[in-house]
């Protein structure tokens, strides 16, 4: 058992160039584990709060405070972690010592348990295969909370190669289509500053349609088949733009806004046209009703739940109760500690959700995540088209390519 022997925390910037948590967890004296906290731009509401009274100075001071609690701890035993960070914080959303330390310290202490016994990480987590790689999710025109006025409402379009038969031609087929967006957008507008929003994805001066317009052309020009080599997906991340008072979806951007009935049509119509792999959050995090709906009238596209689930095991068992979703996103973080990311892929898996292993808009260099989604068997990796902090996680699928035990892509049955 490789047992923990000295941690240490700091603070440290991430891709936003906002404060987060690092932790170095050392196991047996010689390995050395490090991860560093992703934060969320469009929150669920029931997600782990990162920082106690949202500072990081704070989460800092708490773990300090308590770090030797976890001194000689099993570094491989993610519940072992838990217990010691519930046993310093009982509140729901680690709201005492920092969603940012849950996830930096139990990533951290896996990390090193992983190197003082050889293993890769996906194989510490699970520790028999088979294993298969998720389908790299990438975005490709950003809008929402990751881009600036003008851009579209919807938060992303995502492209999905579902075609693809290994990692390096997923990967090559998503960066392809990342530049033939941007020729897309360029023939369309002349005056466009190739800017991109936080993920990496092309933030353009054009409404919902003409966004899904301009991806569903570059998909053509490629000579990808819509739906078969190269699939769309969109994170719709309508809490954001869900006004609770006059219930109604504010598309302020387009200028219109939509009641449930007709953000159900929309939805709707978006996944039939566009033979959508991959609908999140079409309608906003309270309304499983909706969501059920959604979920029945598309069983090709996996109808997927961030906000609405928020990575938390409870919230699973109330969306299959209600017949909600046929995917869930799964981000560390939203939980807190590894553990109760992992206690949530099993309800997923039970119940027959697939998993989506998801990055945040706010990101650092790490790659743990690509190893998560191969042990949790994830469908998919949502880690962005572009940007250092993104290709991380693109580039560790193709160092984890090298090992034999991984047979392939994902099988990407429809959804039941
Ligand atoms: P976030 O965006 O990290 O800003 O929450 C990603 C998402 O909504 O999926
Ligand atoms: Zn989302």
């Amino acid at each position: 058992m490789p047992s923990i022997t000295s941690l240490d925390a700091r603070i440290v910037f991430n891709s936003r160039g906002s404060k987060t948590i690092e932790i170095d967890v050392i196991a047996d004296r010689n390995f050395a584990g490090r991860a560093c906290a992703p934060s969320g731009a469009s929150v669920g509401k029931l997600e782990a709060q990162s920082f106690p009274d949202n500072k990081a100075e704070k989460a800092l001071a708490a773990f300090n405070a308590s770090r030797k609690k976890f001194i000689g701890l099993d570094a491989s035993d993610t519940k072992a972690v838990f217990d010691a960070l519930r046993s310093i914080d009982d509140t729901d959303n680690y709201s005492k010592i920092g969603g940012s330390v849950a996830y930096a310290l139990s990533i951290a202490a896996v990390d090193a348990a992983a190197r003082a016994q050889g293993v890769p990480l996906f194989k510490l987590l699970k520790p028999k295969g088979p294993y298969r790689f998720p389908f790299p999710l990438g975005n490709i025109i950003g809008g929402g909370a990751h881009a600036g006025p003008g851009t579209p409402d919807l938060q992303e379009i995502l492209a999905c190669p579902v075609g693809a038969k290994s990692v390096t031609e997923a990967l090559e087929m998503n960066f392809k289509l990342h530049g033939e967006v941007r020729k897309v957008i360029e023939s369309i507008d002349g005056k466009f500053t190739y800017g991109r929003g936080d993920e990496g994805a092309w933030a353009p001066n054009v409404n919902n349609d003409q966004a899904l317009e301009i991806a569903e052309k570059a998909v053509k020009n490629c000579g990808y088949a819509l739906g078969r080599d190269m699939a769309l997906g969109i994170d719709f991340a309508s809490s954001s733009f869900w006004d609770e008072k006059n219930n109604v979806y504010d598309y302020a951007r387009q200028g219109l806004k939509r009641d449930t009935g007709e953000q159900i049509e929309f939805a709707n119509r978006l996944m039939r046209d566009y033979k959508l792999a991959y609908a999140e959050d079409p309608v906003h995090e309270t309304d499983f009703e909706s969501m059920a709906v959604l979920t029945k009238k598309n069983p090709r596209t996996l109808v997927t739940g961030d906000d609405m689930l928020v990575t938390n095991a409870a919230m699973v068992k109330k969306a299959v109760k209600a017949g909600a979703c046929s995917g869930a996103i799964l981000k560390v973080n939203q939980a807190g500690s590894l553990h109760d990311a992992l206690l949530f892929a099993k309800e997923c898996t039970k119940n027959n959700i697939r998993i989506i292993t998801s990055h945040r808009s706010g990101e650092s260099p790490d790659s743990h995540i690509s190893h998560i989604a191969v042990a949790t068997g994830s469908k998919m990796l949502k880690t962005g088209v572009l940007g250092g902090e993104r290709v991380a996680k693109l580039n560790e699928l193709l160092r984890m390519s090298e090992y034999d035990l991984i047979a392939g892509m994902a099988e990407l049955s429809p959804a039941t």
